[in-house]
């Protein structure tokens, strides 16, 4: 495969993939196509924009016409696809514009690649639509104490002092699908929708579902830089409900390694669950990165302890994911290559290194929206 476009390359996830399939992948074309929405930052890939095996497209992947149109100026093999709206808070707000991004976007990207890859002579051979899922989509896990709860599986993620797993169930690859928010029923509609043009029309697809991510130049929406970036200012950090949800954390360039191997050696028409067994409290994250940020900024321990503020619980609020990632590693040798107390060592220092890029996403826009949305707690 040569001409590879990736979707949402511009993202958090994406700007991490196409950093690495650019420097590992010289022989390969890499096309990043994004339409730059507030989650987009052609500043998170400024190390590698000038790579020969590098192009920027800014598209939206509903524009089917512009898209099919690519598919045959570049002669593309290969779409690795993660664009989407990803922010569950925002769902519940503003589903509509989850519906069109996810579900229309990914039935666009779908219909214009069977369409220029079903007019070749060699028609699907040698091709990949590849799309990026999450754990959401299976639901939400019973919780309980985590006493003598070993995972199937002891990761180099999970190798710290939060190893154990707060219940006996995970998501597995053949799990129901049971999403509860706008975001996840959004995201589990393209997962169904790649997987139908797969049974449909026999175009080689594969699916990916993985835990929540953290490290370097993820939009602070999210828990981890939406923190430490309060922390850094001294302003609250809004725990939802009492801060016990679990979610099952990896660092972000792992992900990116794990899509590596999918992409090349993965089986068309298969799922993998991606995740490093390493599930944490809401609460116990949140105080680990308190004490990261003040050892770092050299503020007494436990300084900023006083700015978490228990606020009313997000809509719907799953309780707990966990991810049984075993085939993965079992059938393709892929296993997470950090610790989660060095992970987050690193991305806490990562975001206090790169207060310029902090401070140029935290716009104005960004700023309201939140007041808003907290407006009444
Ligand atoms: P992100 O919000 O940081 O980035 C999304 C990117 O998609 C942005 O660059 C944005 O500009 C682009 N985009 C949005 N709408 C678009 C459109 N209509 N056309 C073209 N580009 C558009 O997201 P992320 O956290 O990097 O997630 C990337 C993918 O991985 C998503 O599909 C998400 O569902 C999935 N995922 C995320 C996580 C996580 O923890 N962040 C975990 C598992 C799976
Ligand atoms: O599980 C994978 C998913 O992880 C991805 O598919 C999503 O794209 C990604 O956003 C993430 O979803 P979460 O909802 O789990 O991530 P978020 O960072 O928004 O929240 C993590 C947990 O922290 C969740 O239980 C809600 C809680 N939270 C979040 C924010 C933003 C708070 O308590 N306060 C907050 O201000």
């Amino acid at each position: 495969m040569k001409n590879i476009v990736i979707t949402g390359g511009a993202g958090f996830i994406g700007s991490h993939v196409v950093r690495l399939f650019v420097n590992k992948y010289p022989e390969y074309n890499i096309i990043n196509l994004d339409k730059l929405t507030y989650a987009g930052n052609l500043a998170n890939l400024k190390d590698i924009e000038d790579k020969p095996n590098y192009k920027f497209v800014r598209m939206d992947i509903c524009d089917f016409d512009a898209f099919y149109q690519l598919m045959q100026d570049e002669k593309i093999d290969g779409i690795i696809h993660l664009a989407a709206e990803s922010h569950v808070d925002r769902s519940i707000k503003d589903p509509f514009t989850f519906a069109r991004t996810n579900v229309m976007g990914t039935l666009s990207l779908l219909q214009a690649a069977k369409l220029y890859w079903e007019s070749l002579p060699e028609k699907y051979e040698g091709k990949r639509f590849y799309h990026i899922s999450t754990d959401e989509v299976y639901g939400a896990l019973e919780m309980t104490d985590p006493d003598g709860i070993e995972p199937p599986f002891t990761t180099k993620a999970s190798s710290g002092k939060h190893h154990l797993a707060y219940g006996k169930d995970f998501f597995y690859e053949t799990t129901k699908y049971n999403p509860h928010s706008p975001y996840s029923a959004s995201k589990a509609s393209s997962d169904h929708f790649v997987r139908a043009f797969h049974d449909t029309y026999g175009m080689p697809t594969i699916v990916t579902n993985c835990s929540n991510n953290y490290g370097p130049y993820q939009f602070p929406e999210k828990l981890i830089p939406l923190f430490i970036n309060n922390i850094r200012h001294r302003k609250p950090l809004p725990v939802y409900g009492k801060g016990e949800n679990v979610r099952d954390w990896l660092y972000v360039v792992d992900h990116a390694r794990a899509i590596d191997t999918i992409f090349h050696n993965g089986k068309v028409a298969e799922t993998y669950n991606i995740g490093g067994f390493n599930e944490w409290k809401n609460i116990d994250i949140i105080k680990t990165v308190i004490a990261t940020v003040d050892r770092l900024l050299g503020r007494p321990e436990g300084a900023d302890l006083d700015l978490i503020t228990y606020v009313t619980d997000r809509l719907g609020h799953d309780a707990r994911y966990a991810i049984d990632s075993t085939k993965l590693q079992k059938e393709l040798g892929w296993e997470p290559s950090l610790q989660f107390e060095e992970g987050i060592e690193k991305t806490v220092k990562w975001y206090l290194d790169n207060e310029e890029w902090l401070d140029n996403v935290t716009s104005g826009d960004y700023q309201s929206y939140y007041e808003n949305m907290y407006k009444g707690r």
